[in-house]
């Protein structure tokens, strides 16, 4: 449909807004789509990784002629003969480089899984044979992999986050309160599992490296590159086209550069993938953690005290920290506040991002406190948030950038049918099954970083926008399509959007929520700006008009505010008290997440997350054996994800959010689903049968 404003400009209806497939959702689904490990390369040599078997020491020995001699073997790779890596650098996301990346550069074994050697052969079986085959010698050192609230030398750590915020004195107010709850939450170390694994394959073209790879940003990964060869970040060409799943653990991992160095010392490329089990130890994983939360009120349920306290653990080669009660600084006040988070260094692989990181065990906590705050209060699990619900950021003391989360669980209630919800526990009945309904509140941060874009006006009417973002399955390359076309004021249909190439410039990753928001301010601007120039009237020459944009300006002049997006989940549960069986019923998330640009995948997206907290509320726990020091069951048969057995009816909607100071009005929708949704079932078990379960999974033993 097509208006005529009163300037006589043609101004289309947007497309931002309308639910569209994915634009290459034919491609996915016929499997004409090729993902980095079946993308075919002339002369391709297979690299299989050999991972310790030990959780502590140092290698003494590699047995290597015995593997060379194999069918097709064409190299091994060890510390011993590995090219020497750079690993002094401070990477896009102002972190410095986790060391197991660096693969092969010393004899030490900082725990169980670590990447000692890559056999490379001319089949993938071969290497895979060869590498299955090679013996290790080590010396083994006494490991130390348990974790809990008495591990000793935990340490206070900044990660994205001040370690500590206080203000007030927390013991008076505790002491002035009419009800006090103090509580210790639990959550199990837990593993991103994208559908598709980790995949590289790299080949040097005159001093140049280019790598066909499965990730979250090519910017990220090639700049990471270039740093770890000593390259110009001209030299490296990274590219990812299509993505399946990453959550946070598709960034530089030892698989890309495993796959550069073989590929420099033969001479031909060389494709590394990992299989599944290896995941487990190389492609990073949520820690564990404890939560202490500490919460006084007064009789009307208003918070005098909070106190929110996280240990998570860490490796010994690197320091990540998973930022839990940073949610605490976002969603209540109190006279007396103080988070912090803390971490021990364990001999165990390196956590990294896992959605919502932070936010996903520490809303599981603070929300299952909130919830049992009520109960002590006598007040609805509701009302009691209603009557905390901050009114500037309880540390920052900033105002919000649109805190709609009041009307989020009014309309959840309305929706879900919470009104007359009877507040006792264990006193509903359906058969065997004991019933309740649960709530609790979500948000998470909102933001953009720079990004470039460029946009191509073609002689046949067509336009191609070219912007370094990943589609890791949330449906971004869609959601750019249609951001592009209004911003052009043509159909959706006339825009291609490539993405997944770092020759495009520097963008942000698909990460922190801030992916499609980044992207679409920087394709915007550049489509703008092109739509303006052709305005002017002037020909279209053969290889087109082209405009680049970067953002880095306009998003260094946001005004401070405390940006989020909220939600309320909602969740029913049936609890078979004989067998310990936990099954959600149904599911309700309302969410304002600023503007919605896809409606048909953001619900996906949000349906994800919140599928997602059953399987963090009720299945996923990786267990960690202390005489190896490795996990107990590392693979999908041990390690068990929400099922669509599983998974009833959910629901996802959102009410009107725009962010004023956003071009589109984006906040970012990739993680705020998962966040709550654990909190919310584990209040519905409670309300179900009375007992708190304040460690995670509600398996059916401690449901017992
Ligand atoms: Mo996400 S944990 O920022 O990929």
């Amino acid at each position: 449909m097509t208006t005529v404003t009163a300037t006589g400009t043609s101004t289309r209806t947007p497309s931002v807004g309308t639910a569209r497939t994915r634009v290459e959702g034919v491609e996915k689904v016929t499997g004409a789509a090729r993902y980095a490990g079946e993308i075919p390369f002339a002369g391709l040599a297979h690299g299989w990784l050999t991972l310790s078997t030990v959780a502590r020491g140092r290698i003494s020995a590699l047995d290597t002629d015995a593997v060379l001699a194999m069918p097709g073997v064409l190299a091994v790779l060890d510390h011993r003969n590995a090219p020497r890596l750079n690993t002094d650098f401070v990477s896009l996301l102002g972190q410095r480089p986790d060391p197991t990346c660096a693969v092969f550069q010393h004899d030490r074994v900082p725990h169980l899984g670590w990447p000692v050697a890559l056999v490379v052969a001319e089949t993938s079986e071969q290497a895979r044979e060869a590498a299955e085959s090679l013996v290790v010698h080590y010396e083994p050192e006494p490991h130390a992999t348990d974790f809990g609230a008495d591990t000793p030398d935990s340490y206070p750590l900044d990660g994205f986050m001040p370690a500590l915020t206080e203000k007030g004195d927390i013991e008076d107010e505790l002491a002035a309160s009419a009800v006090v709850l103090d509580a210790t939450y639990t959550t199990p170390e837990e593993h991103h599992n994208p559908m598709e694994p980790h995949a590289a394959a790299a080949l040097w073209d005159d001093g140049r490296l280019e790598v066909v790879d499965s990730n979250q940003g090519a910017t990220w990964v090639g700049g990471d590159l270039a740093n770890l060869f000593s390259l110009d970040p001209a030299a490296v060409r990274v590219r990812s086209e299509h993505v399946g799943g990453g959550f946070g653990s598709k960034g530089v991992r030892a698989h890309q550069v495993a796959a550069a160095m073989a590929a420099s010392v033969l001479g031909r490329p060389v494709r590394v993938v990992m299989t599944r089990r290896q995941m487990f130890t190389l492609a990073g994983h949520r820690s564990p953690t404890v939560q202490r939360i500490r919460l006084g009120a007064d009789a009307g349920g208003r918070l005098r005290a909070l106190e929110h306290r996280s240990l998570s653990h860490t490796s010994t080669v690197y320091e990540f920290v998973e930022p839990s009660a940073g949610v605490a600084r976002v969603m209540y006040d109190a006279d007396a506040h103080r988070t912090e988070n803390r971490v021990v260094r364990l001999d165990v692989p390196s956590p990294t991002f896992m959605r919502a990181p932070g936010e996903a065990p520490g809303s599981f906590a603070l929300e299952s406190a909130l919830d049992e705050l009520a109960a002590a209060c006598g007040l609805d699990p509701i009302e009691l948030r209603l009557r905390n619900d901050a009114e500037r950021g309880p540390v920052s003391g900033l105002p919000f950038a649109g805190r709609r989360l009041a009307d989020c669980f009014r309309e959840g209630a309305r929706r879900f049918g919470w009104a007359g919800r009877d507040p006792r526990p264990a006193v509903r009945r359906d058969g065997r099954w004991l019933l309740g309904t649960g709530t609790a509140a979500a948000s998470f941060q909102a933001g953009a970083a720079p990004s470039t874009a460029t946009a191509t006006a073609h002689p046949d009417g067509g336009f191609t926008v070219r912007i370094a973002a990943a589609d890791i399955g949330t449906g971004a390359r869609t959601a750019l399509t249609l951001v592009a076309a209004d911003a052009l004021g043509v159909a959706p249909e006339r825009v291609r959007v490539r993405i997944g190439d770092s020759a495009f410039g520097p963008a942000m990753i698909a990460g922190g929520s801030m992916g499609t928001r980044s992207w679409s301010w920087a394709v915007k601007a550049a489509a703008e700006e092109l739509r303006e120039r052709l305005a002017l009237g002037t020909g279209i020459p053969a290889e087109g008009i082209t405009v680049r944009s970067d953002t880095t300006a306009a998003i260094g002049a946001l005004a401070a505010a405390e940006r989020h997006s909220f939600g309320a989940q909602f969740a029913e549960v049936a609890v078979d008290v004989t067998t310990g069986e936990v099954r959600v019923r149904r599911m309700l998330g309302i969410f304002a997440a600023g503007r919605i640009i896809n409606p048909l995948t953001a619900r996906n997206q949000f349906l994800g997350g919140m599928t997602w907290g059953i399987s963090m509320a009720l299945h996923e726990e990786a267990l960690r054996d202390r005489a190896s020091g490795g996990l107990v069951g590392a693979d999908l048969a041990g390690y068990h994800v929400a099922t669509h057995a599983d998974v009833p009816r959910i629901e996802a909607d959102w009410i009107d959010d725009p962010d004023p100071d956003d071009p589109v009005g984006i906040k970012g929708i990739g993680e705020i689903g998962i966040v709550g949704a654990a909190a919310a079932v584990a209040n519905a078990v409670w309300h179900a049968t009375g007992a708190r379960h304040r460690d995670l999974p509600i398996s059916p033993d401690r449901v017992l």
